[in-house]
């Protein structure tokens, strides 16, 4: 059983082949560097960029895999959360080709597709488990008592975690997208050169808020020289990490001890930071807790976790009609 998986929801157009039996058989990704001079995804072009790659990524998937449309059993897509132009592209396609070929139309949540990425390499990963979904456009966590069913126990107040990164990296002039550089200027840099506070949300233990810290960033450069923050930028960027790092590890493990959960499992463009990993690996393994978090290319946005979503719930009924629309606010349903 072969599924066909789309992704457009924001500035990567992607296709891939999952294969139930034999997991993945291609995972395409086209970025779109077309963003890169705003420091930031500027939605109109990516629903243009989406529209000119959105045919040939997906001739590159069934090229990649060795297989034919005619191999397809189902056709999945991503209909939300995420820009409606850019949705629109991927939901059309998928519609398109299901119309044509006649094959089932799955549609997929992204942030429950972000959390089957853990499922692409490891199919037995078994639930119950506590998921930290940290992107640039989501910062939750979830309870998932079973693959399906989704509770969520704490959001971001304000700016997701990779938005931050981004936000930060755009004030030091360290580029777009902010997390991979900031991760690498950071490699060699003092985390202790400036004390940020994590920010917690008084009377909700599970909350994230990224935008206090943000601002004291900004504020902590405007105290300095600019020869100063040239030479200390990787220094305020590392210390910027520590910060955000150190909220979502012990919030996570705030939920984790809450649910009394033996599993820990990241999802999202941030759980590809090599300091988040480690963190939560060093938190979890104190207290016997197993951590799963996907390779790093199935962490950021990707079309074979929304495949494999897709391969779950077409065995389970799941069908689209024809009507089908993107919901750029689409929620996480079923709450356990
Ligand atoms: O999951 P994703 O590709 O798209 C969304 O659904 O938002 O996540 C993209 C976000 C961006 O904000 C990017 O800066 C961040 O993930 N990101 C990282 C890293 N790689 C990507 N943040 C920190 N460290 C990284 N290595
Ligand atoms: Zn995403």
């Amino acid at each position: 059983m072969r599924i066909l998986g789309i992704e457009t929801s924001c500035d990567e157009t992607a296709a891939a082949v999952y294969d139930v039996g034999a997991g993945l058989l291609s995972n395409v990704i086209a970025s779109q560097a077309e963003h890169i001079p705003f420091g930031g995804v500027v939605p109109e072009m990516a629903s243009r960029a989406h529209t000119e790659r959105i045919v040939p990524v997906i001739r590159h998937a069934l090229a990649e895999a060795r297989v034919a449309l005619d191999d397809i059993a189902a056709i999945a897509v991503t209909v939300g959360p995420g820009l409606v132009g850019s949705l629109l592209v991927g939901v059309s396609a998928a519609k398109g080709l299901a119309f044509a070929r006649r094959l089932p139309l799955v549609p997929v949540h992204h942030v429950e597709a972000h959390i089957f990425a853990n499922r692409v390499e490891r199919p037995d990963l078994a639930a119950p488990f506590v998921a930290l979904v940290v992107s640039g456009g989501h910062t939750q966590l979830i309870w998932v008592p079973e693959w399906g069913t989704y509770r969520v126990l704490g959001t971001t107040r304000d700016d997701a975690v990779g938005e931050a990164y981004d936000k930060v990296a755009k004030l030091l002039r360290i580029g777009y997208p902010g997390g991979p550089l900031i991760e690498r200027l950071a490699r060699a840099a003092d985390a202790s050169y400036v004390r940020f506070p994590k920010a917690f949300i008084k009377g909700d233990p599970y909350a994230f808020s990224f935008s206090g810290l943000k601002t004291a960033v900004l504020l902590q450069v405007e105290t300095m020289s600019p020869n100063e923050v040239e030479e200390h930028r990787a220094d305020i960027a590392a210390s910027f990490q520590r910060a955000a790092v150190g909220a979502l590890v012990q919030t996570s493990m705030r939920a984790v001890r809450r649910m009394r959960a033996r599993r820990l499992v990241l999802a999202g463009g941030v759980a590809s930071n090599s300091v988040l990993r480690s963190e939560i690996d060093a938190a979890c393994g104190r207290v016997g807790v197993e951590v799963y978090q996907p390779a790093p290319i199935l962490c950021t946005d990707n079309a074979a976790m929304v495949a494999c979503a897709g391969a779950f719930w077409h065995e389970r009924g799941r069908r689209a009609g024809w009507d089908l629309n993107p919901d750029p606010r689409l929620p996480l349903s079923s709450a356990a």
